[in-house]
């Protein structure tokens, strides 16, 4: 990710936490990248854990804030951004964040906008699954919503948002969700299907 926003020409900073510098990987790597990097080894400060509303907070709130690795460090970080104000955090989880329930309470019906197919989603069923046994072709491959390959387009309804893919924003827009693990929160999505 970071040598893809370098080619592009993004202003680019990496701040990189381990427990140690002999447990990091790619380092000599970066060191020869021309980006700004700030490293954190707990071992090299007295073995504490890194508070990271102090290495975000300098930022302009309207940059993108990106990252990656164990969840409880990528819990701490999306605290973090939420208590410091920043909204355009993307997170790349390889285990699904704990939402509580994944399946929806009630019954609603979903109205695919390009197909003209309706279509009902009893309570507690998955919405992709759904979609697949009414012969609907989605994108999907974790079908935990933690990879974004099932994202979409809401034409109008409000899901009920249960993946880790999207930020608060994306979120509070409504405007794209994850079919896999999301339902709806009303009685009907129209979905641009
Ligand atoms: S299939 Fe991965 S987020 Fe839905």
């Amino acid at each position: 990710m970071l040598l893809r926003l370098l080619a592009l020409g993004n202003s680019v900073e990496l701040i990189y936490f381990a427990r140690s510098r002999t447990e990091a990987a790619y380092i000599n790597k970066l060191e020869k990248l021309n980006v700004k990097i700030t490293w954190h080894f707990d071992d090299e400060k007295a073995g504490s854990a890194p508070n990271l509303q102090d290495y975000l907070k300098w930022h302009d709130k309207n940059i993108h804030l990106y990252c990656c690795g164990p969840s409880a460090m990528i819990d701490a970080f999306e605290n973090a951004c939420l208590k410091l104000g920043y909204q355009n955090v993307h997170l790349e989880r390889f285990v699904a964040k704990k939402t509580g329930t994944t399946v929806v309470a009630h019954d609603y019906v979903v109205e695919l906008a390009k197909s003209g197919m309706i279509l009902d989603v009893p309570a507690g069923a998955s919405l992709l699954e759904v979609l697949e046994n009414a012969g609907v072709l989605v994108n999907s491959a974790c079908r935990e919503g933690i990879c974004g390959a099932c994202e979409t387009r809401v034409l109008a309804g409000e899901p009920d948002h249960k993946d880790s893919v999207l930020s608060p924003r994306q979120k509070a827009a409504n405007n794209v969700m994850m079919v896999c693990v999301s339902g709806c929160k009303g009685d009907k999505l129209v979905l641009d299907l």
